[in-house]
């Protein structure tokens, strides 16, 4: 059977680029029959974010587990994976290197192809688990912990970076607005959750945007959200800031910035969204990543499609953090490159 070939036929993948430990394996014809995702986000929530150290040695427990469940569930029906795809970068380097060798010694004991994808065309395919019609070319915003980018994807392997953020990803500035309020880690769902309650009130915070610049910022928006807090009555004004001031107490403030702050990344994604959209004019759209789980972004980004006719997609919210599912069906639209027993993890693997 040829490289191709493979590519084409039943699939076992796993990602292990950060805290999430997931496989999947697809039948011949794409469909995904067993898919499983461990998510450590339980045993870092007490150090307030990822330990690597601590992430890498989970995987290496929990992988083999995870890896002989999903290949009994797909036996069962009788579907043998005759290739492996691995999440080769960009992530945590001592995780990534848990995944890639693991594929190695699993797909070269069976000499069958590996195929090593980058965890960004990852997300960049997680719209054709549900929509195996989605086609190139398409304009997509990926927004996750590490990465906020506006992508002119062309084809599996061939990609357009329209903008990036020049400091903070938006899931990055969502974690560490969490840790300013108080509120638990992961940041995205617990700002999301507390800014439910908080009805129409909002405080202006400065936006993400930059006028003169299709480039995403959001440290600055970070810092007004920490003044805030410090300028806050129950602080002491600005000397908290190095003290680390406590964040605010009232479960309504908590709240209303909760809000604000969800609010302002939401329209500094929408507004350099929409200058892309007015500029390249694609038929398609996709929004993915983390942050894509946000239910305010997706309604925003939908509208915004809709408006201009603009075809829209976002994984379900499962899809769109990180999984084994998406890095099963990249390989499978032809994504990434054959990797051989020598080749390595790489945790800056560029797009
Ligand atoms: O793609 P992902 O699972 O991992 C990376 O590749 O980074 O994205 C994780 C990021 C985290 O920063 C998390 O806070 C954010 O996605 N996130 C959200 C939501 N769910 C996850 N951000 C905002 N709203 C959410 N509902
Ligand atoms: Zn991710």
């Amino acid at each position: 059977m040829s490289v191709s070939e493979a590519r084409r036929g039943p699939l076992l993948a796993i990602e292990t680029s950060c805290d999430e430990t997931s496989a999947a394996v697809l039948d011949g014809d794409g469909r995904l029959v067993s898919h499983l995702i461990y998510s450590q986000i339980r045993e870092h929530a007490a150090y307030g974010g990822v330990v690597p150290e601590l992430a890498s040695r989970r995987h290496l427990e929990v992988l083999p587990e995870l890896v002989d469940k999903v290949l009994a569930d797909a036996a069962a029906i009788g579907v043998v994976p005759g290739a492996m795809a691995v999440t080769r970068g960009p992530g945590l380097v001592g995780s990534l290197l848990i995944g890639v060798q693991y594929a190695q010694a699993w797909a070269g004991g069976r000499r069958v192809p590996l195929f090593g994808i980058h965890h960004i065309v990852g997300h960049l395919h997680a719209v054709l688990l549900e929509n195996p019609s989605w086609a190139y070319p398409y304009l997509a915003l990926v927004v996750s912990g590490g990465h906020t980018e506006l992508v002119q994807v062309e084809g599996p392997n061939q990609f357009e970076i329209l903008a990036r953020t020049i400091d903070d990803a938006a899931g990055e500035a969502f974690d560490k607005a969490a840790k300013l309020l108080g509120l638990g880690y992961p940041g995205g769902p617990a700002v999301a959750r507390a800014a439910r309650s908080a009805d129409r009130e909002r405080i202006r915070l400065v936006s993400g945007v930059m006028r003169h610049s299709a480039d995403f910022s959001f440290s600055g928006l970070k810092t007004a959200l920490r003044y805030r807090i410090t300028n806050h009555p129950l602080n002491q004004g600005a000397a908290a800031l190095d003290q680390g001031a406590a964040p605010p107490s009232a479960p309504r403030e908590v709240a209303v910035l909760a809000a604000s702050f969800e609010d302002a990344v939401v329209e500094a994604l929408a507004e350099k969204t929409q200058r892309a959209l007015d500029a390249h004019r694609p038929a398609r759209f996709l929004l993915t990543g983390g942050v894509a789980a946000n239910e305010c972004l997706r309604a925003r980004l939908k509208k915004l499609c809709e408006s201009r006719g603009v075809l829209f997609a976002v994984p379900r919210s499962e899809y769109c953090t990180d999984n084994a599912a998406m890095i099963a069906v990249a390989a499978r639209a032809g994504a990434g490159t054959v990797l051989s027993h020598t080749d390595s993890a790489n945790p800056s693997l560029p797009l």
